[in-house]
């Protein structure tokens, strides 16, 4: 029997929600996530737990057939992936800050800028439509610390609760996308796993009628 594989975040803020959605969907998971893979024994289908910036190229290769993924990661590094549900969970924006005593009358004060990130072609794209360009400095983690040791003018990151932006004295000046947690698919499905896909995607509809 065909399985369908699908990638879920190994550690991080969609792990829990996502097993979540699996477990009300009536899908049993074996293991827990120290084993990167597991498998269900109750629905054809098998999880990878991957990390996050990792899964837009997998669903690219075909390594795995399905994901469920944040929307911002998707736009960041998948933009040619096709999403098949919005899952409602994992809700967050990914906005531009600035420290609270900086002056901000809009975008085209942020020519030349510099500008700390984890999202470089979120916010370039999202620059180069109003014809701004700045000077983009790649961070993994903590970006909100950059303004505060003179590393960047302002910062672009995932915006939950606020209270990251709040503890470094920052202000949020634009929001540049809403994102939420989707179910995306790979352009190299086959049609038998589509099949199961669609079972899936049936399971989790009734799961998210339920919760709302
Ligand atoms: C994420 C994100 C923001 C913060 C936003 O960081 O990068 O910094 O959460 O959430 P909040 O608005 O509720 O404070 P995370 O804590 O996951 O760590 P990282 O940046 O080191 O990856
Ligand atoms: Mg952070």
């Amino acid at each position: 029997m065909k399985r369908i594989r699908i990638a879920v975040q190994k550690s991080g803020r969609l792990h829990d929600d996502s097993l979540k959605l699996l477990k009300d969907a009536g899908i049993s998971i074996d293991n827990g996530r120290e084993q990167l893979k597991a498998t269900s024994g109750n629905f054809p289908l098998e999880v990878f737990y991957l990390r996050n910036g990792d899964i837009p190229q997998y669903l690219r290769d075909g390594v795995v057939d399905a994901a469920i993924i944040g929307e911002n990661v998707l736009v960041e590094k998948g933009e040619d992936i096709k999403t098949a549900e919005r899952l409602g969970f994992s809700k967050c924006r990914v906005s531009l800050a600035v420290p609270k005593s900086a002056r901000y009358n809009g975008v085209e004060g942020l020519e030349g800028a510099r500008i700390a990130t984890s999202y470089p072609n979120t916010v370039r794209n999202y620059l180069s439509k109003k014809g701004v360009t700045a000077d983009l400095h790649i961070i993994n983690g903590s970006v909100e610390i950059a303004p505060n040791i003179g590393l960047a003018d302002a910062i672009c990151d995932i915006v939950s609760s606020g209270s990251t932006l709040f503890k470094n004295n920052l202000k949020e000046v634009e929001v540049m996308l809403k994102s939420e947690a989707v179910l995306a698919v790979s352009p190299k499905i086959s049609s038998e796993v589509d099949e199961i896909l669609k079972k899936l995607q049936f399971r989790i509809q009734a799961v998210l009628r339920a919760r709302n």
